[in-house]
C-alpha cells in the first residue's frame, strides 16, 4: 500500500510542470491590495505598503510579495501592448522600488476580455502581457476567471465539460506564456474552485489555486471557508498549494480571538499567507498576530503537508498537521456561535494519533511549553477563538 502511494506521489510530481516545482516551495507569503483598497489602489499605496512591510517587521517574518490586484490596467496601444492607467504612472519604476526593499511584486489579470472590476483582461494578448509583466519585473501573477465565464457559456451553452476544458486551456495558455516570457512568476489561479481546481490546477502550472468563492472580513465567512477545506490536503505540496483566499486579519470587525482563529486555520492549511489589511493603521495586536513566527513556521513547514480535520463535535473542531521534524501541529477551535462564554474543550488526543492520550505540547500563541498534556485536560478557549499547539510524543 505504502509503495503504491509513493509510486502515485512520484507520478504526480513527475507530471507537474517545471515551473511548479521550482517556485513556491512553501506557501507564498505577502500582501495584496484588494481586501482593503479594492478599486482605489494607487502606486503610492503600493509603495507605502512596501515601506511598511519592512518597518513593521512583516518582511522579516517572511512576507515577501507585494501584490497589486485589480484596477491597475489602462488601454492597449496600437500594437496591443497593455499600459497601466493613470493610478500607476510607471510600473517598471514601481517594481524597481519594491525590489529595492528586498521584496517582490505581483500583478493581476484575467483570461477573459475584462477583469472582475471590468478593466482590460488578457484574452488574445496572453504572450504579449506575460512579456510586458516580465519587462516590468513582475514576480507573481494572479489570473482571475471573471468575464471568461461568459465566453465559456457562449461557446458551449449547457455543455459544462466543454466549458471547463475551455477554462483549463485558458489557464494553460497563460502558463505557457509565462514560461515563454522567461521570468519566474508565481502563478496564482483565481477561479473560485470551479471544476475542482485542486484536481487540475497543478497540471496547468498553478503554484496556488483558489478553492472557494471570495472571503469576506467576518468570522462566518472565514470559518466557513476554513472548515470547507477538509479533505483537500492530499492535493497540496511544495510548489502547488490550495488557496482558501487572502487573509482578512485586521479587516472588518474581526475580534482578537477571531483573528487568532483565522491565522491558526490558515497556518494549519498550509495556505498562502497574503495579508489584506491596511498597514498604515495596523494595530500592535494585528501586527503581532500576523507576525507570530511560531504560527508562520507551521504554515511554512518544509514537509508541505496540509492539515485536516481529525475530530469534530458540536462546538469543537480539531485539526492536525504532520511536520517535517516528526511533530504534529494541533489546532483546537471553539466554533460555538450561540455562547459568549469561554468553553472548556478537551484535546481528544487518542482519536488523533496519540494512542496513549498524552503528548508533550507547546502553545504557539502563548509561546509557552505546557509539558505533558492529557486527554482529560481542559483547554479554555473563548468563543470563535483557537489554541495552536505543537505536539511531540
Ligand atoms: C475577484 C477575486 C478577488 C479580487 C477581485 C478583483 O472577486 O476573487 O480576489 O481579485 O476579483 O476584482
Amino acid at each position: 500500500m505504502r509503495r503504491c502511494l509513493l509510486f502515485a506521489a512520484a507520478l504526480l510530481t513527475a507530471s507537474l510542470p517545471a515551473i511548479s516545482q521550482q517556485l513556491a516551495q512553501t506557501p507564498p507569503m505577502g500582501w495584496n491590495s484588494w481586501n482593503w483598497f479594492a478599486g482605489k489602489v494607487t502606486d503610492a499605496d503600493i509603495r507605502k505598503a512596501a515601506d511598511l512591510m519592512v518597518s513593521s517587521g512583516m518582511r522579516d517574518a517572511g512576507y515577501v510579495y507585494v501584490n497589486i490586484d485589480d484596477t491597475w490596467q489602462g488601454k492597449r496601444d496600437a500594437n496591443g501592448v497593455i499600459h497601466a492607467n493613470e493610478k500607476f504612472p510607471d510600473m517598471k519604476a514601481l517594481a524597481d522600488y519594491v525590489h529595492s526593499k528586498g521584496l517582490k511584486i505581483g500583478i493581476y489579470s484575467s483570461p477573459g476580455p475584462q477583469t472582475c472590476a471590468r478593466y482590460e483582461g488578457s484574452l488574445g494578448h496572453e504572450e504579449q502581457d506575460a512579456k510586458t509583466y516580465a519587462e516590468w519585473g513582475i514576480d507573481y501573477l494572479k489570473y482571475d476567471l471573471c468575464s471568461f465565464g461568459k465566453n465559456m457559456k457562449d461557446a458551449y451553452p449547457n455543455d459544462y465539460e466543454a466549458q471547463n476544458k475551455m477554462m483549463r486551456d485558458a489557464y494553460e495558455k497563460m502558463h505557457q506564456a509565462i514560461l515563454k516570457a522567461g521570468r519566474p512568476m508565481v502563478y496564482s489561479l483565481c477561479q473560485y474552485g470551479f471544476d475542482q481546481s485542486w484536481q487540475w490546477a497543478p497540471k496547468v502550472g498553478g503554484n496556488l489555486w483558489r478553492t472557494t468563492d471570495d472571503i469576506r472580513a467576518n468570522y462566518d465567512s472565514m470559518i466557513l471557508i476554513g472548515l470547507s477545506q477538509a479533505g483537500l490536503a492530499k492535493f497540496a505540496g511544495p510548489g502547488h498549494w490550495n488557496d482558501p483566499d487572502m487573509l482578512e486579519v485586521g479587516n472588518g470587525k474581526m475580534t482578537h480571538d477571531e483573528n487568532i482563529a483565522h491565522m491558526t486555520m490558515w497556518s494549519m492549511l498550509a495556505a498562502p499567507l497574503m495579508a489584506g489589511n491596511n498597514f498604515t493603521e495596523m494595530s500592535d495586536d494585528v501586527r503581532s498576530i500576523l507576525t507570530n513566527k511560531e504560527a508562520i513556521a507551521i504554515d511554512q513547514d518544509k514537509l508541505g503537508k496540509q492539515g485536516d480535520r481529525v475530530w469534530a463535535g458540536e462546538e469543537t473542531e480539531i485539526w492536525a498537521r504532520p511536520l517535517a521534524d516528526g511533530s504534529v501541529a494541533y489546532a483546537i477551535f471553539n466554533v460555538a456561535n450561540n455562547r459568549s462564554t469561554m468553553r472548556g474543550l478537551r484535546p481528544h488526543l487518542k482519536e488523533a494519533g496519540f494512542p496513549s492520550g498524552t503528548a508533550h505540547a507547546r502553545d504557539l500563541w502563548a509561546h509557552k511549553d505546557l509539558g505533558t498534556i492529557k486527554d482529560t485536560d481542559v483547554f479554555t478557549i473563548p468563543r470563535h477563538g483557537a489554541v495552536l499547539l505543537k505536539l511531540t510524543k
